[in-house]
């Protein structure tokens, strides 16, 4: 669909201090080239501490900022968290929802998930949906079955204002891919459904692929059908390495 404009997220996870953090970013801007503008959208997601500073840094630059997660609630007594509308206020627009480290380690529940989706409509943001498949629900056959339930239940009603990571978890950090069938077959699967639900307007969805995404692999995947970006970890703290995702799309 010629439609949906590529995505190409970095998610920097835990890593990056303000002097460092704030170089790359600069050669990222830098290198976010007009060639390169007019055919996809940068967001990068930095760690809380740095989204305002990294906000403001990309003032005009069109280099989108996004949060890493958000709390459901606007605010109050919930020490350590931080609120969709803290997010839209130091000037990100994008936040990721429902990454499998937070399912994993935090026991976020597709429940959760779809209530920080919801947070982030309610803040403006675009929200990034991650779902994706463990290694042994994928041998066991079950990888469609599992992922359509966690997008079915992650994902809430409304518009279609929110954007989908697929990302399969033994693929994350690991420098493992699924072959280039199995993501087209998820990534059908998903719009499939997407559309069964909200009808043509799932047409406009971007589903991100997630799960090392690298310069050498990136051509490859992203010109799978179905596959609107990627959802960036490792390569997305090297601005080259980005940057040449990005020119793969
Ligand atoms: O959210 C992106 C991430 O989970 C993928 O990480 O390092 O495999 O690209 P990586």
């Amino acid at each position: 669909d010629g439609t949906r404009r590529p995505l190409i997220a970095g998610n920097w996870k835990m890593h990056g201090l303000k002097v460092p953090a704030a170089r790359t970013l600069g050669e990222i801007i830098e290198g976010y080239d007009p060639a390169l503008r007019a055919g996809v959208d940068l967001l990068v997601c930095p760690p809380a501490p740095l989204l305002h500073m990294f906000s403001v840094v990309a003032v005009g630059s069109r280099v989108a900022i996004g949060a890493q997660d958000c709390h459901a609630e606007p605010l109050g007594a919930f020490t350590g968290e931080v609120s969709a509308e803290m997010i839209a206020d130091a000037g990100a627009t994008m936040v990721i929802v429902g990454h499998s480290e937070r399912r994993a380690y935090c026991g976020e529940s597709d429940g959760v998930v779809r209530g920080k989706a919801l947070a982030a409509r309610r803040a403006r943001l675009t929200p990034i949906i991650c779902v994706g498949e463990t290694r042994q629900e994928r041998d066991a056959g079950q990888a469609l079955e599992v992922v359509g339930t966690q997008l079915f239940a992650s994902v809430p009603d409304g518009p279609c204002d929110f954007v989908v990571a697929y990302e399969p978890v033994w693929a994350i950090g690991t420098g493992l891919t699924p072959t280039a069938q199995d993501v087209a077959d998820m990534h059908a699967f998903m719009r499939d459904g997407l559309c069964k639900r909200f009808g043509a307007a799932a047409d406009g969805v971007r589903l991100l692929y997630g799960g090392s995404v690298k310069p050498a692999n990136a051509g490859e995947l992203l010109a799978i059908a179905d596959v609107d970006g990627a959802l960036v970890g490792g390569a997305s703290l090297v601005a080259a390495d980005f940057l040449a995702i990005a020119g793969a799309a």
